[in-house]
């Protein structure tokens, strides 16, 4: 048995996990109308518009899946392009470590939490997908675009948000069935191919990217080096 919840307004869908997540269980799915106060990446804030935008978190409590929290943004990331695909939305890519990019713009947001104590007790895959926006006003640090700005059209919300927790309950079960989730993001890897300036372990760098790896981390060239960086050890400038 799943559980959803729904709610008009919340501060943000993840926080509420964070804070009751003892209370549900495992692949319990939490979506909002609207935000007060949604979170993104690096501490900045997430905007969506009430009714207009798809704003949930994935509550994970699986030891198994736990375990491969690496590869579990990717793979999230992933689900959501796919169910954008076959909606008809054109030249997707995954943009490492976790957004997802239609047309060289940011269509998805992804925020991924964990609280451990002891051990690990959970983690929270919070997702913003910009579904029926017209148009962004304000300061973006990556150029946003929305599924209706792609397609030329409206989207059906309640229909999308079961297709997308269909998406990722089928790709959660291929990670424990052990599917290699590898060679099918090969092919929507944004950053491949791409030198980009990372900081390395403090220093600013010029870096080739090889690609996203086997685990989840990003492999680059660097001075003749091979790193594979996790995303708490870089930071990029395109
Ligand atoms: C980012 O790109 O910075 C990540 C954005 C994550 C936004 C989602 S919306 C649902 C969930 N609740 C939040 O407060 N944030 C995430």
């Amino acid at each position: 048995m799943m559980k959803t919840l729904f709610f008009e307004t919340i501060d943000s869908t993840n926080t509420f996990l964070k804070e009751h997540y003892s209370e549900y269980e495992d692949m319990t799915f939490v979506s909002a109308g609207v935000q007060t106060a949604g979170r993104g990446r690096n501490g900045r804030e997430w905007k969506a518009s009430e009714g207009k935008d798809l704003t949930f978190s994935l509550l994970i409590k699986d030891e198994e899946v736990m375990e491969q929290y690496k590869i579990l943004s990717v793979l999230s990331a992933y689900s959501v392009l796919k169910v954008l695909e076959s909606c008809g939305v054109k030249d997707l890519s995954i943009k490492w470590p976790n957004d997802v990019y239609a047309g060289g713009r940011k269509i998805c947001g992804i925020l991924l939490e964990g609280i451990s104590g002891e051990k690990m007790e959970c983690l929270i895959i919070g997702i913003g997908i910009n579904v029926n926006e017209d148009s962004f006003e304000g300061e973006y640090l990556h150029t946003p675009t929305s599924m209706k700005l792609q397609l030329d059209r409206q989207i059906d919300l309640d229909g999308f948000r079961d297709r997308i927790y269909r998406e990722l309950i089928d790709r959660i079960d291929g990670l424990k069935k052990g599917t290699d989730l590898y060679p099918l993001i090969r092919d929507y890897d944004y950053l491949r191919g791409k030198t980009v300036f990372a900081e390395v372990r403090g220093i600013r760098k010029e870096v080739s990217v090889l690609g996203i790896d086997e685990n989840g981390s990003l492999e680059v060239e660097c001075e003749g080096e091979i790193l594979h960086l996790t995303s708490s050890e870089v930071t990029f400038h395109l």
